[in-house]
C-alpha cells in the first residue's frame, strides 16, 4: 500500500516535471537563470514568439539611466547599483549579483517618467538596507502580468529597441492589450558570458 502510494507520487512528481521545461515552482527559477537568484513567474500562455507570465511581487534597486549613444550614462547607473549591493547601505551588507538587470524605456512623455537601471533584490533579502548613494532608491513591484519577447545574443539598446517593436507589433496583430507607454529590457548574462545569452524585452499585460 504504502509503497503503491510512493509510486504514484513519483509518477505525478516526474509528470510535473515533463511539464515544466522553464516554467519555474516555488522551488525552481527559470533555468535562463542558471546560478543567479531571479523573480519567479507563472507561465500564463506561451505563443509563437513570446510568452505571457504572471510575474510575482518583487522588489529592486533602482537608479536613473542616462542615456547615450556610446552606453556611458549605462555604465555609470550600473557602477552605483552594484556599488549598494557590494556595500554602499546602511548595513553594510554585501548583497549576491541577481539577474536579470532591467532598464525602463518610457516611449511617451511626459507621463511615462525618466529611464532606469534596477536590479532585482533577491528573496533572501527580507529587509534591503537602505542604499547610501542619493542616487539609488528601492521599489516595490506589484505582482504583475506581462508579456515577454525572449532572444538571444549580444543585446545593446538598439537590439532592444527592434524587439519591443516586434513585439508590440505581435501583440496588437493578436489584438493583445498593453501598456505602449513603455517597455522593460531585460539583461540575464555578464558580457565576458559567450554562450547562450538570453535577453528579453517586457510589455506589462493589460
Ligand atoms: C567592493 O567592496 C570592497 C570592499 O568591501 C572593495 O574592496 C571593492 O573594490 C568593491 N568592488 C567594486 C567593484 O566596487
Ligand atoms: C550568494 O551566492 C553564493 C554562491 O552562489 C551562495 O553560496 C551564497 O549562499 C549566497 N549568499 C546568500 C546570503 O545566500
Ligand atoms: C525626469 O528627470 C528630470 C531631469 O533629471 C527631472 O527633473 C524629473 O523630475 C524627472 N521626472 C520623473 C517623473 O522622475
Amino acid at each position: 500500500m504504502e509503497t503503491k502510494v510512493v509510486l504514484l507520487l513519483g509518477l505525478l512528481a516526474v509528470c510535473g516535471l515533463s511539464q515544466a521545461s522553464d516554467v519555474p515552482n516555488e522551488n525552481q527559477l527559470p533555468k535562463f537563470c542558471r546560478t543567479s537568484d531571479c523573480p519567479s513567474y507563472q507561465l500564463v500562455k506561451k505563443y509563437d514568439n513570446f510568452e505571457h507570465r504572471q510575474y510575482e511581487e518583487t522588489r529592486w534597486v533602482t537608479t536613473s539611466l542616462e542615456q547615450d549613444f556610446l552606453g556611458f550614462g549605462m555604465v555609470k547607473s550600473f557602477r552605483r547599483l552594484f556599488s549598494y549591493i557590494n556595500g554602499s547601505n546602511s548595513e553594510g551588507l554585501k548583497i549576491n549579483m541577481t539577474v536579470p538587470v532591467v532598464m525602463y524605456m518610457p516611449l511617451k512623455k511626459p507621463p511615462a517618467g525618466n529611464s532606469t537601471m534596477s536590479f532585482f533584490v533577491p528573496h533572501e533579502v527580507v529587509n534591503p538596507p537602505k542604499p547610501t548613494d542619493s542616487e539609488v532608491y528601492l521599489e516595490r513591484s506589484p505582482a504583475a502580468s506581462i508579456y515577454v519577447k525572449p532572444f538571444g545574443g549580444y543585446a545593446i539598446s538598439y537590439t532592444y529597441a527592434k524587439q519591443a517593436e516586434k513585439l508590440a507589433k505581435e501583440l496588437r496583430a493578436l489584438g493583445l492589450q498593453f501598456d505602449d507607454a513603455y517597455y522593460k529590457s531585460a539583461g540575464y548574462n555578464a558580457p565576458f558570458e559567450i554562450f547562450n545569452r538570453h535577453n528579453e524585452v517586457w510589455y506589462k499585460a493589460l
